[in-house]
């Protein structure tokens, strides 16, 4: 008989954004060489996992009709994927997942790659694998590129296709207004939408990293807001020109900064404060740019257990 631990587990796991995100050219595989700035933010999923004879997903929060619950939900690879390494039916893994979202669906906050992160480490537990972060870190680059992050939080420079990571010092915790846009955008789409736009108009990247790992390391939200960047920004613009209008209005309501988070749509505001972020989402909320505003902060944890409720 395998091992199962009784009860439900829950993990919470929180969104991402690129502080810097520098485009290389695309790989043989497809993929794209990057080096990346990533910070955890405070707005999460929470994902419970439990054994049960019919297997199921669920999905509950904002834009829950919008996630599939077929076997292409990244949680499903995540949980075939340790299934196969721990010698488990990958087929018939016998588990109930249950997600509740926090994080925008499709909106270049890694909500996909969060919920795969946590189910790895729900389902560690639920097992009692007991894997240790190296090995759950190395079945999560193969979910995705953007899911070992998930697992670590924090702020961390990311290299390779995104899923090498070193943790990155940041003393101080940023304050955030989130624009959710109406719509989602594909990451595939962003990523080709970049290749057509530098193989018509040349180049066009943002600068080396380094200048924007000293801001961290000093905690000025001024002097990290100057030197945010995304190369994705421009493909998602030309995608989705009204988020040039977007960036444009959450600078006007007094943030040091706007950049469109990832592949996008999604748009990340730097504010001074706390209380400066509350003003600015009220205000951005008002100019009717986009379908919702949201205030967080980063970096903040990983994946983490939140709790092991009795079943009932
Ligand atoms: O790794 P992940 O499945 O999250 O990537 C989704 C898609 O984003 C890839 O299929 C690819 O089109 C694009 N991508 C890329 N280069 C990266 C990461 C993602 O081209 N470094």
């Amino acid at each position: 008989m395998l091992s199962v631990v009784p009860t439900p587990i829950t993990v919470r796991v929180p969104a991402k954004v690129n502080l810097h995100l520098s485009v290389g050219d695309a790989r043989p595989d497809g993929y794209h060489e990057l080096v990346t700035v990533f910070q955890a933010l405070s707005l999460t999923d929470d994902v419970t996992v439990m054994a049960a004879d019919e297997p199921g997903l669920e999905v509950k929060g904002e834009g829950a009709d919008e996630v599939p619950t077929g076997p292409d939900n990244l949680v499903w690879k995540a949980v075939r994927l340790l299934a196969e390494h721990c010698g488990r039916d990958p087929e018939n893994p016998g588990l109930h997942i249950s997600i509740n979202k926090g994080i925008p669906v499709a909106g270049g906050m890694a909500g996909g790659s969060a919920d795969a992160a946590a189910a790895l480490q729900a389902v560690n537990q639920l097992w009692r694998l007991e894997l240790g972060r190296d090995e759950l870190s190395e079945i999560a680059g193969k979910i995705g590129s953007d899911v070992p992050f998930s697992l670590q939080g924090g702020t961390a420079l990311g290299t390779g296709r995104g899923e090498r990571l070193v943790p990155v010092l940041a003393r101080h915790t940023f304050h955030w207004v989130i624009a959710l846009d109406r719509e989602g955008l594909s990451t595939p789409a962003a990523y080709g939408e970049l290749d057509r736009l530098r193989a018509e108009n040349g180049n066009g990247r943002i600068g080396e990293v380094e200048p924007l790992l000293e801001a961290l390391a000093s905690g000025d939200p001024r002097q990290l807001a100057l030197l945010l960047g995304n190369d994705l920004q421009a493909a998602a613009v030309s995608l989705r020109p009204g988020l040039r209008r977007t960036l444009r209005a959450g600078v006007q309501a007094g943030a040091l900064a706007g950049i469109v988070s990832g592949s996008g749509p999604t748009c990340a505001f730097l504010c001074t404060d706390a209380d400066e972020a509350v003003r600015v989402a009220a205000e951005l909320s008002g100019a009717g740019v986009c379908r919702t505003v949201r205030v967080a902060h980063g970096p903040v944890p990983g994946a983490k257990v939140v709790s092991e409720e009795p079943a009932n």
